[in-house]
């Protein structure tokens, strides 16, 4: 049996806490989840202005650190677990947690980059894929089937649908289009806790796992791949590269569960979710 806490109704220790039960927010904090979700996405709105060629990574480090102290905000990677940036950078093949460090950008290179801003102990996670310059046809099209598979996935939610559902629905979209999924990393429940439970896995078995209700949070963020699913560690312990080399690119959202649906609360306020995607009006 699932257990499910109400969070307004929990003790403040608890709220911050990874549990194993699964939180049901109130709309308190599907409005602090608002304000850190617009945060993060008018982060990664600026961050698009960054992205040339001969860019280093870690500019793009000290944008997300100079942005968050501006807005009174923290980037929540910065020492998590021993995390040593303040987001993550992932460059062509680097399937996630790429490091921002002094490597710079070339003309062709895909880049998905994640932040994390924590506002009023509130955490919007998000992240985007940015294309260098000219890039090449296949690199274009990785990068819708990514944002098409996240958003399949999150037009699974609504109340009474199941973890398996979201999963499943992802999958089958990414291998429709002969591409694979990482099964190593997955979404999370979000809120007051980074990654709090449940675990979002982007792949599954439609109708199984835990049911969906009003007041969830949690992201959604699949990392699909160009060839083969198999990631490898690089020897800094974070980095994960595909083992066949292939391309692989990932979008990320932080959304709620509402009474009939979902809420995106890391929308591009302008609209640059995505290159040359519009992001459909969502269930609001
Ligand atoms: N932002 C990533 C996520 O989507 C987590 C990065 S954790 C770090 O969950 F430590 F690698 F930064
Ligand atoms: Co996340
Ligand atoms: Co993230």
């Amino acid at each position: 049996m699932d257990s499910y806490i109400d969070v307004f109704a929990a003790p403040k220790a608890e709220q911050a806490r990874r549990t194993e039960s699964i939180k049901l927010y109130g709309p308190d904090a599907f409005k602090g989840m608002r304000r850190a979700g617009d945060l993060t996405a008018r982060c990664l709105d600026d961050i698009a202005d960054l992205i040339c060629a001969g860019t280093a990574l870690s500019h793009i480090n000290t944008f997300v650190l100079n942005f968050a102290a501006k807005h009174g905000a923290k980037p929540a990677t910065l020492g998590y677990k021993g995390y040593p940036y303040a987001c993550c950078t992932s460059v062509n093949h680097v399937v996630c947690h790429g490091f921002p460090n002094e490597k710079k950008l070339r003309d062709g290179d895909i880049v998905n980059v994640d932040v994390t801003l924590i506002l009023d102990g509130w955490h919007g996670d998000s992240s985007r894929m940015y294309v260098v310059g000219k890039s090449k046809r296949k690199a274009e099209r990785l990068i819708q089937i990514a944002h098409e598979a996240m958003m399949q996935g999150i037009r699974a939610v609504r109340p009474g649908a199941r973890l398996g559902d979201i999963g499943h629905a992802i999958q089958t979209y990414a291998y429709s289009e002969r591409c694979s999924v990482v099964r190593e990393f997955c979404g999370h429940g979000i809120g007051q806790v980074f990654h709090d439970s449940p675990d979002i896995l982007n792949f599954g078995k439609a109708g199984t796992g835990l049911e969906l209700r009003e007041g969830m949070i949690f992201t959604v963020e699949p990392m699909i791949n160009l060839g083969r699913g198999e990631v490898k560690m690089l020897e800094d312990d974070w980095t994960a590269v595909t083992r066949d080399k292939s391309l692989s690119a990932q979008f990320e959202h932080s959304i709620g569960v509402t009474s009939d649906g979902f809420e995106v609360f890391t929308r591009s306020p302008s609209g640059l979710h995505a290159p040359g995607i519009e992001l459909p009006t969502v269930s609001e």
